[in-house]
């Protein structure tokens, strides 16, 4: 019962016959550039998907009259340089072109839920990993090299800025929090982080020494994966998502770590690149 359909954010001719066809009960607009760094290099294309993308799928659904609940994937990001813990009422500070296009996505959000009465809502989720996490994001691409440099298949791993402090959950729990948000009789918006914060260094440490391996015997600073400005702190304070929707994370950082670590430990690719 599970069926994939052809559109395209940056194509709005494909989005309302596709919502008019289907009938969704939920839209969630997961769609995205969403790589920070890489929102450097192609800003105006990050824009048109993030930013219009966003709009273009609203317009879809008010012009359609289809009557959908409407997720919004806003993120963390937002919040840039905004002193920490971030919350709903902490105002945003975007330190990217990705982070800028969110902003305008989660604005536009909230105004077509207060101009035409639509059941939006947007999700503020702090970084979430899990083992399909993309392979160029930090975590990934972090548990990926440990697993590769187990079996001897790399030697060095090189990472940009070891300082920079996120507040990183499961994957999973996360999209449990979006789901909730659309049962909810009322739309509105929702921070959703565990509330606890740790640096890029600690994320590698406890990697590695997931696969007795010492990191500093394998990790060098590359000044390429360095970002025009980083985003130095994000913590989340999730007390209204714990209230209102009665949320909790049920993975500890040290958890994450270990799930992800032992999911490339045992992946058949990289197994396979081994014993080949
Ligand atoms: N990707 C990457 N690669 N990041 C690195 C590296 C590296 O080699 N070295 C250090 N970092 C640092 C980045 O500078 C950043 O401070 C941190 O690791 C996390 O980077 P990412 O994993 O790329 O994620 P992000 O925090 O920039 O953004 C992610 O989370 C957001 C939610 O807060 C993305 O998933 C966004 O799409 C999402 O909105």
């Amino acid at each position: 019962r599970f069926f994939l359909h052809y559109a395209d954010l940056t194509d709005s001719s494909s989005l309302a016959p596709l919502l008019y066809d289907i009938r969704p009960d939920e839209v969630y607009n997961l769609g995205a550039q969403s790589h920070v760094k890489v929102s450097f290099e192609v800003p105006e294309y990050t824009a048109n998907v993030v930013a219009t993308g966003a709009l273009r799928l609203l317009e879809a659904i008010r012009r359609t009259g289809v009557r959908c609940r409407f997720y919004q994937a806003s993120s963390s990001e937002m919040y840039g340089s905004a002193p920490a813990p971030q919350n709903e009422s902490t105002p945003f500070h975007p330190r990217s072109p990705y982070a800028c296009a969110k902003v305008f996505a989660h604005h536009v959000t909230v105004n077509y839920r207060e101009s035409y009465g639509l059941h939006a809502s947007c999700g503020i989720l702090f970084n979430h990993e899990s083992p399909r996490r993309g392979e160029t994001f930090l975590t990934r691409k972090v548990t990926r090299a440990v697993a590769r440099i187990r079996r001897g298949l790399q030697q060095k791993l090189y990472l940009g800025n070891l300082e920079a402090r996120r507040d990183w959950g499961y994957a999973p729990d996360y999209t449990r929090a979006m789901w909730l948000m659309l049962q909810q009789d009322s739309p509105g918006d929702y921070v959703v982080g565990t509330g606890e914060v740790h640096s890029v260094r600690e994320f590698v440490e406890l990697a590695f020494a997931q696969a007795d391996l010492d990191w500093r015997a394998h990790v060098e600073i590359d000044p390429r994966y360095y970002r025009p400005a980083e985003v130095d702190y994000l913590l989340a304070d999730c007390s209204k998502a714990r209230l209102v929707l009665g949320w909790e994370p049920s993975v500890t950082f040290g958890e994450l770590v270990r799930i992800m670590v032992e999911a490339d430990l045992n992946s058949p690719q990289i197994r396979a690149s081994h014993d080949g």
